[in-house]
């Protein structure tokens, strides 16, 4: 396989309204690819789901893909849509090498629709809309996990006239919001033009047409982006910071590269001085299969980049969501934890 070892797995990050979607999606992606007698490849991470190139390629239909492209998979984010959790949703982005941004074709624009594209354009991180929920669709007569185009020319006429129109709804908007957008199947061009790929995340419709163009984002814009050093220390931000039964205070964080091992100094960005502390342990859930072990987290001797796992250690009652979390010596401990505090406080 074509798959460089010195490129990480992209960070996607799926953002939108509330109840637009974003998390049967990934339910979908993970779901079907279980289904399909290929359980145990996709791996659950903390507040992540990594797709393997591998499972993608085969969900592609297409073989003679295997060989084109260079990442070792997609690593998937979920966001919640709420308008209180403006934060958590810029620390997506701003986290994401890729994004997706969902819209129910129903419901079209809504407040954190508009929200999302912002935080994209102010990251410039390229992203691909879905417009969700195409199964609602008076007389839509469903092609379980199908590409988008089978699916669509299986629609009567009036069918397919409604989705288009519901659908050029969406390109007026996006237009407003400063996007020239088209059906992803037409773009020739993803830098001048976003890509729509209506989809449901109920049936698994478009699905295909989905993971394809992630794929085809990360080759044309992250090859530059995506290099890393394995062996290096690991670097990451803290997603959310949570109270474990038996473990105190933990922090479940994204690293994006290096290695991270248990014993680890580390420091963290907190609202006053960053922490020093040491990993105790680090935690990945339970794989389905292990589903009735008494504990829900299993300890792994250390993670590379880019992975979503939960650190246990001392100290970390103050840690701060969305701060950095680096890997250090006793030589660079205090230059680190400078760095640390002063991009705090420039946010
Ligand atoms: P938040 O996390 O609260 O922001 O919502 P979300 O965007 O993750 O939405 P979620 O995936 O939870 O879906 C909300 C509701 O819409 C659920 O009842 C889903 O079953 C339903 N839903 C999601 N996708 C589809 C779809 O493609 N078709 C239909 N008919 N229903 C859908
Ligand atoms: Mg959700």
């Amino acid at each position: 396989m074509a798959v460089k070892q010195d490129l990480r797995t992209p960070i996607v990050s799926v953002m939108g309204h509330v109840d637009h979607g974003k998390t049967t999606l990934l339910d979908r992606i993970r779901g079907s690819t279980v289904a399909e007698g290929e359980a145990g490849a996709i791996t659950q991470h903390i507040g992540a789901t990594e797709v393997p190139i591998d499972i993608i390629v085969n969900k592609c239909g297409n073989p003679d893909l295997r060989n084109k492209f260079i990442v070792p998979g997609l690593l998937f984010i979920d966001t919640p849509g709420h308008h209180a959790f403006t934060s958590l949703r810029s620390r997506g982005g701003s986290l994401a090498d890729l994004a997706i941004v969902i819209i129910d074709i129903n419901e079209g624009f809504m407040p954190q629709t508009i929200e999302s594209l912002q935080i994209l354009k102010r990251f410039k991180t390229p992203f691909v809309v879905v417009a969700n929920k195409i199964d609602r669709i008076h007389g839509w007569e469903a092609q379980k996990n199908a590409p988008f185009i089978v699916s669509y020319n299986k629609q009567a006429d009036n069918v397919k006239a409604e989705l288009d129109r519901k659908f050029y709804e969406i390109v007026g908007e996006l237009y407003e919001a400063g996007f020239n957008s088209e059906r992803h199947d037409r773009v020739s061009d993803f830098q001048r033009n976003i890509g729509i790929i209506p989809i449901s995340a109920m049936t698994g419709e478009g699905i295909p047409d989905v993971l394809m163009v992630l794929l085809g984002l990360a080759q044309r814009f992250l090859e530059g982006n995506l290099h890393y050093n394995a062996n290096g220390p690991g670097v990451g931000t803290v997603l959310e910071v949570k109270e474990e039964k038996g473990l105190g205070t933990t922090i479940d964080v994204i690293l994006y590269d290096g290695t991270l091992k248990k014993g680890d100094m580390i420091v963290v960005g907190s609202l006053g001085k960053p922490i020093q502390t040491k990993v105790r342990a680090l935690l990945k859930p339970r794989p389905l299969s292990e589903i009735k072990a008494e504990e829900k987290f299993k300890q792994v001797q250390s993670v590379t980049a880019a992975i979503g796992v939960k650190i246990s250690a001392p100290n970390l009652d103050s840690a701060l969501a969305g701060s950095p979390v680096r890997v250090v010596t006793p030589e660079n401990i205090d230059a680190i934890s400078d760095e640390i505090q002063n991009e705090i406080e420039d946010v």
